[in-house]
């Protein structure tokens, strides 16, 4: 108890300290509850674990508005029992995926720069009935120091009815100071944000917050509860490579400084890989403007290449998480923590000049890119801040292997089934095979640099008697296709196991 009473360092509030159940009993069923979170970081774990309880016993649903996707004991425990009616803005949960794709549970799946902002105006089923919130310290004044991520928690708790605080003793108190909170007003009254540079501080360390609006505060010790990355393959270790190459061109031609311009680089395995391979660059003073933070950017700071990096969570592996704990102190210096609303800000995006750097589920010849949807109807993920990257970039680069499911699915194909970043934004593809440039070139070029470069040879054949066959049987057309057969790839896969003939 000594230990939560030092966190909680103002008195009057000390008397709401309360259990998770006492907390989780105040929610009432169909309750539009905004949490912290941002991947399986800095989410609250305690309050919706005694909720997943009562929902055993009694279920009912309730509607689920976080930064990201979020841990086991939220997205898992409240997913397990069925107990979200409505999800936003993106999510990685299994047991979500299966109650999305079943229509079991409604998904809005919309770019994260957007999502404090709906919130604010009361979209999406109206205003936040309770914020719930990780916190490491309250301060005297009942400001919130958040914890491993920041997500969109500042914003929740500025619209919730009422705010509950979960402080979590296993965060250490060394993440103060690590956060720049800073809610933008909204149209008309909004002002530029003033970030030029990645390190510039323009909010203050906690989320703003007075005791009258904190209804609880609950003692939790469970860790953030972080996902393993898959071992680093060859592909993506190729795919490193020849980014790092054309990087090296870029710089040589001119048209990059040679520390590069601030990198931004997705999430899941082949992000942290491709980055993991700056590490045997020569580049050095990097600079970071991105979304999460993985191993690999730990791996570029401890190698003295990475100077400053600015995120909206931590997202590395279980082991990451450790030695991030260790060395907090270093750490510290290198890394700040802002809303996703400023971490995904399309205004300082374009401003910085960002290298986007994204993964992709599929691409087609044109250059259009699936991130989301598999054979076009399922839910993988969502688009997370893919698009505000990808839209906003100096440079908007997508990696994906040129094959899934053991070459039974070529990723390059004639139209993609589903479409979350259009030709207009995509600058760059890069797959094991190759890499394409496809800055200034017309559709049908584009065609042939996406095909020769980027696509199986075990697919290029038939991507190429495809292309030709669109040409000729469109008389030219600026982007030919054939519409019949544009997705017939797609169902021979559902159909026979196989896109191959
Ligand atoms: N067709 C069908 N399935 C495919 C596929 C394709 N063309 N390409 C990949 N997959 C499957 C893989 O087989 C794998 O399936 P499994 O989970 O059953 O093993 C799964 O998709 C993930 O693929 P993987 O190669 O491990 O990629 P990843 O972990 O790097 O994730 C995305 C790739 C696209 C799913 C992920 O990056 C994502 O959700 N992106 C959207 C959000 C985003 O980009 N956010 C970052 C913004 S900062």
């Amino acid at each position: 108890m000594i230990d939560i009473l030092d966190r909680v360092r103002c008195k009057e509030l000390q008397s709401k300290i309360v259990t998770a159940e006492e907390a989780a009993a105040y929610i009432k069923p169909g309750m539009n509850i905004g949490t912290s979170g941002f991947t399986p970081s800095g989410y609250p774990k305690a309050v919706p674990l005694a909720l997943a309880e009562r929902m055993k016993k009694d279920p009912f649903k309730i509607n689920l508005w976080t930064g990201a996707s979020t841990g086991q004991e939220l997205d898992g425990a409240l997913g397990e029992v069925h107990g979200i009616q409505f999800r936003m803005p993106y999510q990685t949960n299994k047991v979500l995926r299966n109650e999305i794709n079943k229509g079991e549970m409604d998904y809005c799946d919309l770019h994260l720069s957007e999502s404090a902002q709906l919130a604010r105006y009361g979209y999406m089923g109206g205003k936040i009935d309770v914020a719930i919130v990780e916190a490491c310290a309250i301060t005297e004044e009942g400001n919130i120091i958040p914890t491993t991520s920041m997500g969109n928690s500042a914003s929740y708790v500025q619209t919730a009815d009422v705010v509950i605080v979960e402080v979590n003793t296993t965060q250490p108190l060394e993440l103060e100071g690590m956060h720049d909170v800073y809610v933008p007003l909204d149209p008309p009254h909004r002002l530029p944000i003033p970030i030029v540079k990645t390190n510039d501080r323009i909010g203050t360390s906690y989320i703003p917050c007075t005791p009258d609006k904190i209804k609880f505060i609950v003692p939790c010790d469970i860790k953030d509860h972080t996902r393993p990355f898959g071992e680093i393959d060859q592909d993506a270790k190729r795919m490193s490579e020849l980014f790092v190459e054309f990087l090296h061109a870029e710089i040589k031609a001119g048209r990059m400084p040679k520390n590069l311009l601030p990198l931004q680089s997705g999430v899941g395995n082949v992000a942290n890989a491709v980055i993991s391979g700056f590490i045997n660059s020569d580049f050095k003073d990097l600079s970071v403007y991105t979304e999460v933070i993985q191993d690999g950017m730990f791996d570029l700071i401890d190698a003295g290449k990475l100077n400053f990096a600015s995120g909206t969570a931590l997202s590395p592996s279980p082991e990451g998480l450790e030695r991030f704990y260790r060395n907090i102190k270093e750490y510290r210096k290198h890394i700040m923590l802002r809303p996703e609303e400023i971490s995904n800000s399309p205004e300082v995006v374009r401003r910085i000049g960002v290298l986007g750097m994204n993964t992709a589920i599929e691409a087609d010849i044109y250059g259009n890119v699936n991130s989301t949807h598999i054979m076009g109807t399922k839910m993988m993920n969502g688009i997370g801040g893919s698009g505000d990257f990808a839209r906003n970039a100096y440079l908007t680069t997508f990696f994906t292997a040129s094959t899934a499911k053991n070459g039974l699915i070529s990723s390059i194909v004639p139209m993609c089934s589903h479409i979350d970043h259009t030709e207009h934004d995509v600058d760059i593809i890069v797959t094991e095979q190759g890499l394409a440039d496809l800055r200034g070139l017309a559709p049908k070029t584009r065609a042939l640099e996406v095909i020769n470069k980027c696509a199986h040879p075990d697919y290029r054949p038939m991507l190429l008697d495809y292309f030709e066959r669109a040409d000729a049987a469109t008389k030219h057309a600026q982007t030919p296709h054939i519409i019949k057969e544009a997705l017939s790839w797609h169902e021979r896969f559902i159909e026979t196991g196989s896109m191959k003939k």
